[in-house]
């Protein structure tokens, strides 16, 4: 267990990152700068965006992940957390509001390459958050102890290889979306 101060300044310093994100994606929203150029050229600035953030993300939960290997299980619990709740301000602050441009008005349109890979990724990300908020919660001690996943494991082995399963799919998403 690390030392109570240590770990309150590691909790705030992961708390700063949280919303220092969140602001950045939020303050290109509410400038309106949202479609302006992007820096990789392609896409636009709101979409480069949550590209960078969500390729931190994997690389920061494959860390976490490593963490849990080498038996430092609080800062495994602190990191993953971070990850997980970044994830989902930027689900909700991007990625569930972009869907309204793949409505699906005809079965048909599932044929189009754009809107199926963006459906299948937004159905396995939808998953895979669940997964990693209800995984979260529970080791948290937030969940009352009913609502606890005896297989706690296999549900963190499932949600760490549906991050890196959607974060492919989403960078695919970005190819049929800006580049193809
Ligand atoms: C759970 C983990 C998730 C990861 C790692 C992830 C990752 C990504 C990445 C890397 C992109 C490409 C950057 C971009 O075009 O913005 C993207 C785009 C997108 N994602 Fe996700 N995503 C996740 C969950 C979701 C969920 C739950 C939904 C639906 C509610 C969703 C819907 C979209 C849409 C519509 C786009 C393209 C639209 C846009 O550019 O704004 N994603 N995602």
């Amino acid at each position: 267990m690390a030392a109570p101060g240590n770990m309150r300044s590691a909790i705030v310093t992961a708390a700063i990152m949280i919303a220092g994100s969140l602001a950045w994606v939020a303050g290109i929203s509410l400038a309106g700068l949202e479609a302006s150029r992007g820096f990789f050229g392609a896409g636009p600035l709101i979409a480069d965006a949550n590209l960078i953030l969500e390729i931190f993300l994997v690389a920061g939960i494959t860390y976490g992940f490593l963490l849990a290997r080498r038996g430092n299980i609080d800062a495994h619990q602190l990191n993953q957390t971070t990850w997980v709740v970044l994830n989902i301000g930027l689900i909700a602050l991007v990625m569930a509001g972009s869907m309204q441009d793949v409505r699906i008005a005809k079965a048909a349109a599932l044929a189009d390459w754009r809107i199926a890979v963006t459906w299948l990724h937004a159905g396995l990300g939808t998953l895979t958050a669940l997964a990693g908020l209800w995984i979260v919660l529970q080791m948290n001690n937030v969940l009352p102890r009913g609502l606890h996943v005896a297989a706690w494991k296999n549900l963190m082995r499932a949600a760490f290889a549906g991050y890196w399963l959607t974060a492919l799919l989403g960078f695919a998403t970005y190819y049929f979306w800006y580049i193809a």
